[in-house]
């Protein structure tokens, strides 16, 4: 174990690191004393603390030491932009940058392109030059989606990578434990920060048997959506193990893992096998395939490993499945699909067809479809519905290039879109119908929410394989079932499709097709982060203020909510997506959904300098030009939802001290600890009751010391005042992020002395 291999063939200095993760291993093994399941394995070996971490699946926080971080260009303009603030030279971990989300298909790839560069130029010259100036690799629009970029270049078995994107867990097709989450635990791993995951239970998977067929990798993940439905892994990662594991390729794995997400699994996991030796070694680094063979026994589940769920799916009686529409958990096997869509009332006609995106792009996917697709122009025919194709990478696209499978999707009536997330993001200038019109669209994406692709709520959308979609875009008919039904040729004689069939991997290697990486340059000290001063899509972050080391006295409640307050009532999505770089411009969306308690209404509060009712940004905006600092009264599990860090940012840049809740969602606590905010709760929940939203408050800060209350005085307006015990979660460390003004600048301070 003691061998030199690098993580990639990009980077130079970033070593696997096998020896460090079996010590860490040998450690816990000693402590928990009992076999572990592959899952645990991997996290375990990346402990921040192996000797003294508390171990319990379901119930600790483990503080965890990835080895990689990945985002895409949409999450990581906030990311880097946080970073910054901290003023650290570099990355402290390895980190790369992927441009595949801001790309809108609308004609086709080189022209779709085109245009998306021009209309996200200061976006990318942004992440560009923020990417050279700090270490990070930086992947150009076009390039690919990140998660197939992910795959081909950087997953390896073992490793632990955490990615600001849902679907970063199709890195488990090469062992990987790779985990979605939101950008400030991606800042906190740049900046050298431990990060926190509560310890996942497991969820077993056994596969036996054997597929053939039709029956493809995608249609296991189909049927264990449909068993486990959309909220099922929720705190688990799904680990599948078992005979059937080495009759799928690594890139089908990456299928299985990636649309884990839709299940809401931590992430999903393979044991390495020789499949994965097979794509690593297609892919450049046959020397991660022979360090993993030695390392190959803790890359794996042990014997006797327990599971709190267990599953077991036999391969050879597995069909072919259809989900949707509207939820990816609905699962219909195709036998029954033709009855269950008339019972429906679902649009029979298929309007469109989309292979690819970052769920089923793989050469072996596109191989197996163009065998459908040319099958069908052998007969002389061609897709009725329109069929759109997205390779997941340059790489891909080169290569179905060079062996003739996109020749064959164009003969077949289709177009082929940007190496990009295009139509699965809703990047999709969709024309042929109408807003509010019902009807059908097949695709082998992962999610199929209302209006996912096209923002049309009507729009019926069904995920399956791309073999499938392939088949059925031939008739446009949600009721042809390829397994048993004939089509007619050219001539009107009946035949019937061929099984699908294709090369897990290019016989002839990988084409890479046009270099789209951009490297860090040696010297980076010259380098300018290029931002405009009069963006309003980017805007460079100030250190917040460090704590003055006072009592903060006679503060307004700038909103006393009401009920439900989740993530989106405090920072709303949709339109203001596209401030998500723009602190200043995205604050205000600041709390517009919370309902306020003196009026029952959303987005009216009372600024008590001036008795004017206003939008809550507004009255917040105006106290802190009048250096009045605020509170919110919130009810309970406040901030649950979503890690959106821009829910923390906000009420931290409008000038909010603290936020005083019956309780909170775990990660929007600590977002809000992390930008030097004080989240506290009602000690007595009936407390909540008492305080009205036009009190004042003082919190005396100079009490705050780990594991003590502190107290609140309330002052209402009738003179009087009475006491309030608050309560906090804050540790020692996180103390400090408080007293610095946020966990970066403390960060940052640490690295200076
Ligand atoms: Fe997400 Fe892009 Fe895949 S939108 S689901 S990463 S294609």
């Amino acid at each position: 174990l003691d061998r030199k291999v690098k993580q990639n063939n990009w980077e130079e200095g970033n070593f696997i690191n096998y020896k460090k993760m079996s010590q860490n291993l040998a450690v816990v093994r000693s402590r928990l004393n009992r076999p572990l399941t592959y899952a645990e394995k991997i996290l375990y070996s990346h402990l921040d603390n192996p000797h003294e971490q508390e171990i319990e699946r379901g119930v600790s926080y483990l503080k965890l030491r990835p080895d990689r971080v990945a985002c895409q260009d949409a999450t990581a303009q906030m990311a880097i932009l946080q970073f910054m603030s901290a003023g650290m030279p570099s990355v402290a971990n390895p980190t790369t940058v992927h441009c595949d989300h801001l790309i809108e298909a609308q004609v086709g790839g080189a022209k779709d392109l085109e245009r998306a560069i021009n209309i996200n130029k200061e976006v990318y010259d942004f992440l560009s030059t923020a990417c050279s100036k700090y270490n990070i690799g930086f992947w150009k629009p076009g390039s690919g989606i990140i998660h197939q970029i992910l795959l081909e270049n950087y997953a390896f078995p073992g490793g632990l990578l955490i990615g600001t994107d849902s679907h970063t867990p199709n890195g488990g097709g090469l062992g990987m434990c790779a985990i979605g989450v939101g950008g400030a635990d991606a800042v906190d791993v740049m900046a050298n920060l431990p990060w926190e995951l509560k310890a996942p239970k497991v969820i077993g998977v056994k596969l036996t048997g054997e597929m053939s067929g039709w029956t493809s990798p995608k249609d296991i993940i189909l049927k264990v959506a449909g068993i486990l439905t959309v909220k099922g892994g929720t705190g688990a990662i799904v680990e599948y193990h078992g005979p059937g594991v080495n009759g799928i390729s690594a890139t089908g794995m990456g299928t299985i893992c990636n649309m884990g997400a839709e299940i809401g699994a931590t992430t999903s996991v393979f044991p390495f096998n020789d499949r994965m030796y097979d794509y690593l070694a297609a892919t450049k680094r046959k020397d991660i395939g022979d360090f993993a063979r030695v390392y190959a026994k803790e890359l794996r589940e042990d014997e006797g490993a327990e599971y709190d769920q267990f599953i077991e799916i036999n391969l050879s009686e597995l069909e072919p499945h259809i989900n949707g529409p509207f939820t990816p958990d609905l699962a219909t096997p195709i036998s029954k699909f033709k009855e269950v869509a008339k019972e429906n009332g679902w649009p029979e006609e298929i309007k469109v067809g989309l292979i690819g995106s970052c769920t089923n792009s793989s050469y072996e996917d596109m191989s197996r479809a163009a065998s459908i697709a040319r099958d069908a122009l052998n007969h002389g025919i061609k897709s009725k519905a329109a069929f759109t194709v997205t390779p997941g990478s340059e790489q891909i696209r080169a290569t179905i290039e060079r062996d003739g499978q996109l020749q064959t999707f164009e003969e077949f009536g289709g177009i082929v879109l940007a190496n990009a997330c295009g139509p699965c993001i809703g990047q999709w200038d969709r024309k042929d119908v109408k807003k509010g019109e019902a009807n059908t669209i097949i695709s082998s994406y992962n999610r199929n929410f209302t209006g996912r692709n096209d923002g049309n709520p009507a729009t019926h959308s069904f995920v399956t394989s791309p073999d499938l979609v392939t088949a059925m875009s031939i008739t446009g008919s949600l009721y042809f079932n390829p397994l048993t039904d004939t089509l007619k040729d050219k001539d009107g004689k009946e035949f019937k499709l061929a099984a699908p069939s294709g090369d897990g991997l290019p016989s002839r290697g990988y084409d890479p097709g046009q270099d789209t990486y951009q490297p860090p340059p040696k010297d980076r000290a010259s380098v300018n982060v290029q931002v405009s001063p009069t963006s309003d899509r980017l805007q460079v972050l100030q250190p917040f203020q460090p704590w003055d080391g006072k009592d903060a006295k006679d503060m307004p409640i700038l909103i006393k909510a009401k009920g439900k307050t989740t993530t989106d009532h405090i920072s709303m999505a949709g339109p203001w997506l596209k401030y998500r770089g723009h602190l200043d411009n995205i604050s205000n969306n600041m709390l517009i959904g919370a309902i306020n308690e003196a009026n029952d209404e959303a987005n009216k509060v009372q600024n008590f300098t001036n008795g004017e009712w206003d939008a809550v940004p507004a009255v917040a905006r105006d106290y802190k030009s009048k250096g009045i600092k605020w509170v919110v009264i919130g009810d309970w599990n406040y901030g649950e939802g979503s890690s959106r860090e821009h829910a923390a940012l906000e009420p931290r840049h409008l000038g909010g001290l603290a936020i005083i809740t019956r309780s909170f969602a775990r990660i929007h606590e600590t977002n809000l600890k992390k930008q030097g905010m004080l989240p506290l709760t009602f000690a007595d929940p009936a407390d909540y009751d008492k305080v009205k939203p036009e009190d004042k408050v003082d919190i005396l800060c100079t009490q705050l010391e780990v594991g003590k209350p502190v107290t609140m005085v309330v002052h209402p307006k009738d003179g009087s005042s009475f006491e309030v015990k608050l309560l906090h979660t804050f540790n020692e460390p996180q103390l400090e992020w408080f007293k610095n003004g946020s966990a970066l600048n403390t960060m940052a301070k640490a690295a200076k002395s």
